[in-house]
């Protein structure tokens, strides 16, 4: 992996191919692992930047991955700067500084793509919004979050992990393609606690961007899973209906986590997009 100065923290990220830049923004409580199979295909198009997020997998959370209080904290907004000071890092680094940079974000990383557009217009490109909403928490899950934030430690991040991978996956995952899941709970249980609360907390207090999406100019693809119970079709549709430059697409034999339990289709259909939206 490369390391690259973003802030105040060294961020660990895959890079491969060539083409304009394609930053990842992944899932919680996940890392850039998650992305790992459709990179090689993906690098046939783009130049894939594919990053550990601040305070997860080998990015280390840094002095501002911290409220002022000193307590663990992420904001999507802080995420977003991190992603595009590593975005212009990348681009000077191959001499295209000031380029515009795609963005692909899944989940937590839809909710940083949409601050990444609110935040820097100007370096956005396009993107590829992927099993995510644009709703801020209800008090009630701001809460269980909290919750969860002060109290994790190792032994709760198994407990994390067990509840959770069944609800990422397709029904038929585990028995189809028990490697995604044996991949998703390696991820997670490998995560510290102070980047997962972070990152909790950070969830907690996002804003709700609905109302930005209709003022989205740049062209997005909307991308989700068939089976995703998390985000589903009708949900995905309704942000593709509120965006005016959007397309939709629907991976099957998927939930989640597309990239991992269907990669070649999750590929095929940004790759598709890309093709019939600029070239
Ligand atoms: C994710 O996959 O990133 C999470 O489902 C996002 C969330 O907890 O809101």
């Amino acid at each position: 992996m490369k390391k690259y100065f973003v802030d105040d923290t060294i961020y660990f990220v895959r890079t491969k191919g060539s083409g304009p830049i394609l930053l990842f923004a992944h899932g919680f409580p996940l890392d850039g692992r998650l992305f790992e199979p459709v990179i090689d295909k993906l690098a046939s198009k783009f130049y894939c930047v594919v990053p550990d997020l601040r305070g997860l997998g080998q990015t280390s959370l840094g002095a501002n991955g911290r409220n002022s209080h000193g307590v663990p904290r992420v904001k999507m907004g802080r995420f977003a700067d991190d992603l595009a000071i590593l975005g212009s890092e990348v681009a000077c680094e191959r001499g295209c500084k000031g380029a515009k940079v795609f963005v692909c974000g899944l989940s937590m990383g839809g909710y940083i793509m949409l601050e990444f557009v609110r935040r820097r217009p100007q370096l956005f490109a396009g993107g590829i919004f992927c099993c995510s909403n644009a709703n801020a928490d209800t008090d009630g899950n701001a809460l269980s979050r909290t919750y969860l934030a002060d109290t994790i430690d190792s032994y709760a991040i198994r407990t994390l992990a067990d509840n959770m991978v069944p609800s990422l996956t397709a029904r038929e995952t585990p028995k189809d393609n028990p490697d995604v899941v044996a991949t998703l709970r390696a991820i997670i249980t490998s995560q510290k606690p102070q980047g997962v609360a972070a990152a909790l907390r950070g969830m907690a207090v996002r804003r709700d961007l609905t109302d930005k999406l209709s003022k989205i100019e740049a062209p997005i693809l909307v991308l989700g899973g068939e089976s995703d119970v998390i985000s589903p079709v009708e949900l995905l549709d309704s942000i593709a209906d509120a965006i005016p430059n959007s397309s939709r697409a629907t991976i099957p034999g998927s939930g989640h986590v597309p990239p991992l339990e269907n990669p070649d289709a999750f590929a095929d259909a940004i790759l598709e997009w890309y093709g019939r939206t600029f070239e």
